[in-house]
């Protein structure tokens, strides 16, 4: 055994996919999550892909006393990935101080926990939302941070100055940001994915509904857009390719290979892809077609942004591998269990 992992928000998409890595590579996992976006169940899926179920504990990150007593329960917690947030970019808008209470105060919390109980290092889940519309493409690690257009996007921005500032301050620990770009897709077991809460707001989950029939129709948010069929562009990275990035992060902390306290990486594929293409791809890869329209702009979108990938490629050792058919038989896979 290597060592133990607080993966905070584990129950969850991304958290369930690095639990599994993160035991595949030798990892001890304990899961803390409130289950506010999640189901139990995907505990189960874990054991069944890795044959280990990892200790879970249903906890509030906010709630710092009771937080207290998972790291006294479990001594020598040697890292911490916190993907423990809420997400929705619209819901945020309407609910800003909920999503300042949780994703900062779940942070803050963490900060303050780790140097009383020794713990090395945090990699931290952030978004490229934080580059807005870049205006070099494809967008490195050295871009300017724009303002956010979201309360969502503002704590990820906050949650990263929380880092930066007490890493300053002179903290013992290390951390690694991640900032994902369009994280897709499902394991290939399909014991595990995304579970959509309500109307799906991101587009795979949307796109495999209406492949199924619960939607009947996509709506595609603009074709007038400056891009070379006129629909938005983004960079899908698939979701077991991103969290084996998190391993490599937190070895990469845990063994002390840089010399350098806090660090950035972008992960993504380096690859653009527009929303036309993507569901021509769906088509291709499952032979299903995907009824759908082109309807007005979604206010608030960016209209294209892709990853340069090189430092994470470089400095990290990690690629994303997976093609995006492989990754979209992923989600339909999973769409197909979910029923
Ligand atoms: P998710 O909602 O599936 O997972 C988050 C998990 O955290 C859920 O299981 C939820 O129940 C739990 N949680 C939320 N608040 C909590 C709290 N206060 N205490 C304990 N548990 C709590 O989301 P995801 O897609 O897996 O995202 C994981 C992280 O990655 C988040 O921080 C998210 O902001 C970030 N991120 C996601 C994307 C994306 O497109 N999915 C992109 C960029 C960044
Ligand atoms: C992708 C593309 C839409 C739905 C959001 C957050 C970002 C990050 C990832 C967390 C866009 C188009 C979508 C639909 C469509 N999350 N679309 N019809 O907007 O890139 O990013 O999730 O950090 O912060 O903002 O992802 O999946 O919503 O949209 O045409 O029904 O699909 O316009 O071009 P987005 P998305």
């Amino acid at each position: 055994m290597k060592g133990r992992i607080l993966v905070t928000g584990g129950a969850g998409y991304i958290g369930s996919h690095t639990t599994v890595e993160l035991q595949n590579a030798g990892y001890e996992v304990i899961i803390v999550d409130n289950l506010s976006n999640s189901k139990v169940e995907i505990i189960d899926g874990i054991e069944k892909i890795t044959g280990i179920r990892p200790a879970f504990e249903q906890v509030d990150c906010v709630n710092k006393a009771v937080l207290t007593t998972v790291f006294k329960k479990y001594p020598d917690i040697k890292g911490i990935i916190h993907f423990a947030a809420s997400k929705a970019v619209g819901e945020s808008v309407h609910k800003p101080l909920l999503y300042y209470r949780n994703n900062l105060v779940s942070l803050l919390n963490l900060l303050e926990l780790m140097p009383e109980y020794d713990v090395k290092g945090i990699v931290f889940s952030s978004s490229c939302t934080v580059y807005g519309q870049p205006e070099r493409l494809p967008v490195d690690e050295t871009a300017p941070i724009q303002p956010a257009l979201s309360p969502y996007g503002n704590t990820k921005q906050i949650n990263e100055e929380f880092i930066r500032d007490a890493i300053h301050a002179g903290a013992s620990y290390k951390s690694i940001i991640l900032r994902y770009f369009n994280p897709i897709g499902a394991h290939p077991s399909a014991e595990i994915g995304e579970l959509p809460n309500g109307v799906p707001q991101n587009l795979v989950p949307f796109l495999t509904q209406t492949a199924i029939g619960i939607r009947k129709e996509l709506s595609v948010f603009g074709n007038d857009y400056n891009t070379p069929d006129g629909s938005c562009i983004r960079d899908y990275i698939n979701v077991v390719d991103l969290a084996k990035a998190h391993v490599v992060a937190i070895e990469r902390m845990l063994e002390n290979r840089s010399d350098e306290q806090l660090e950035y990486f972008n992960l993504g594929t380096g690859k653009g892809l527009s929303v036309l293409q993507l569901i021509n791809s769906f088509e291709q890869a499952t032979g299903v077609k995907v009824p759908h329209k082109i309807v007005g702009r979604r206010e608030g979108d960016i209209e294209k942004i892709w990853a340069n990938p090189r430092r994470a490629n470089e400095v990290l050792g990690w690629t994303a591998k997976e093609t995006i058919e492989d990754t979209l038989r992923s989600a339909w896979n999973w769409q197909l269990k979910l029923k």
